[in-house]
């Protein structure tokens, strides 16, 4: 990508992004963070390209879950390690029922940045600018709040940095060591599922016992014993994320230092637009939401814009239709792909497509409407015969109340008792194993279908 250049994005339509109105300010944060080191270095992120292009051919799957948006306020140690733990315990599900490795990645140490569906916001009569985010502008409802700062930047990063510093301890420091298994439960002993997680958990540590009374080498003992965990968010704050862009020492190529995967949002995709410049240089693995609104032909020009050389791996597609509407649009774009011969991953974000307004006011998900989503996405690429690769949720490891349903039902009523996101409705995490329960028997019948068309 020779011709391309960082800032080139400055030139386009931009959409979603702040208007900063200190100049000054502004260029010295930008500054300040040109100087910082990158988060996240390029041989992990080609690492994770090398993992997602085996997600596209089946050999492995992708689980991409955290936070709608990060905050200052609720940053603690034990909310990162908390959705780590589930996060694990729904990668044990899924590699269970799918028999592949599964790539784990984050919506952390990053994620700060939200496109609005409205530029402003109406609270009994007054209105104000919305909030874009920690790392734009503050959530209170107050003028002075909702001005977009730059110097929250800084506080991003330094809470994206430190974030990252205690997932890669809980990565390699034993925590994530499978023989664990059983320690990642969260205290959820009343529900259906976690009774599930139990059995399946001892049915793991009978086989790690095994293993070892058959004296299983010690190469596999150590890969059992660290996990690898990425870090990923909507590129939204380009002049963060320009600011943190660095060249790769071994490849001379520009890389997103901010995170391993970046991807373009919905509402961001615009084909000439300024968040599809900025991503088509980085190396990256980039993700492309795709909404119903998402055409054939600005599928075929944001792919060949975004993985020119067509590499397995380089592009994730974020399917997110909304319960009910996935049978309308993922065939066609399916089709695109198929024509174009494209690589791609596909994967499942059942909840950006399903928010609507509960009766007690709450922005919510029905916890029905995201499964079955879930179920057309699977049903949809076995029709098709293309290949579901990953799945992308916003959950947390807390005991929220802010998605509607699941086995411990909660109700409209419920939503107000702990609802804490700071923009959409997360699954807790009891929904969030549910759900891991419910695509590893999708991902375990696609095995079993394929054995059978292999014997016949
Ligand atoms: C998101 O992932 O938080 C988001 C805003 O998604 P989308 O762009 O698909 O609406
Ligand atoms: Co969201």
């Amino acid at each position: 990508m020779s011709n391309w250049q960082k800032t080139a994005w400055r030139n386009k339509p931009r959409v979603q992004m702040p208007d900063y109105t200190d100049a000054a300010a502004l260029a010295d944060v930008e500054a300040q963070l040109r100087r910082y080191p990158p988060l996240v270095f390029a041989g992990e992120a080609r690492r994770l390209r090398s993992e997602l292009a085996a997600a596209s051919r089946g050999e492995a799957f992708l689980l991409q879950g955290g936070d709608c948006a990060e905050s200052f306020a609720e940053f603690s140690a034990d909310t990162i390690r908390d959705t780590f733990k589930v996060m694990l315990q729904m990668a044990m599900v899924l590699t269970y029922g799918a028999k592949v490795p599964v790539v784990k990645v984050g919506r952390m140490a990053g994620q700060f940045a939200k496109p609005r569906s409205a530029p402003t916001e109406v609270k009994s009569d007054v209105e104000l600018p919305s909030y874009r985010g920690d790392i734009i502008n503050g959530f209170d409802f107050t003028p002075e709040a909702r001005i977009p700062d730059p110097q929250r930047m800084l506080q991003a990063y330094t809470q994206a940095a430190a974030s990252l510093n205690l997932v890669r301890a809980f990565s390699t420091g034993g925590y994530a060591d499978v023989h664990q298994v059983h320690a990642w439960t969260l205290g959820f002993t009343e529900s259906e599922k976690a009774a599930k997680y139990r059995d399946l958990a001892d049915r793991i540590s009978d086989t790690l016992d095994f293993m070892k009374a058959a004296g299983v080498n010690q190469e596999t003992a150590h890969t059992l014993q660290a996990v690898d965990f990425y870090t990923s968010h909507e590129a939204l704050l380009l002049e963060y994320e320009e600011a943190l862009c660095r060249e790769d020492s071994t490849t001379g190529l520009p890389i997103a230092g901010s995170g391993h995967m970046i991807w373009i949002g919905d509402r961001t995709r615009q084909p000439d637009g300024a968040h599809v410049e900025f991503c088509r240089g980085v190396q990256n693995p980039i993700g492309l939401k795709c909404g119903p609104t998402t055409t054939e032909e600005d599928l075929k020009v944001l792919m060949s814009k975004l993985n020119p050389e067509n590499e397995a791996g380089r592009l994730t597609l974020i399917a997110r239709f909304g319960a009910g509407s996935v049978g309308d649009h993922l065939p066609r774009l399916i089709k695109t792909v198929k024509q174009e011969g494209a690589n791609v991953l596909w994967s499942c974000d059942p909840m950006h497509g399903n928010t609507i307004k509960s009766s007690s006011g709450y922005k919510t998900r029905p916890f029905d409407s995201v499964l079955r989503e879930v179920r057309e996405f699977f049903g949809i690429h076995a029709a098709e015969g293309t290949i579901p690769g990953g799945v992308h949720f916003e959950m947390t490891g807390k005991d929220v109340t802010e998605c509607t349903g699941g086995v411990r039902a909660v109700t409209d009523e419920d939503l107000s008792a702990r609802y804490h996101t700071a923009c959409d409705p997360r699954l807790n995490a009891s929904q969030a194993l549910e759900l891991a329960f419910l695509v590893s028997e999708e991902l375990s019948n696609r095995r079993a279908d394929a054995r059978q068309a292999a014997a016949s």
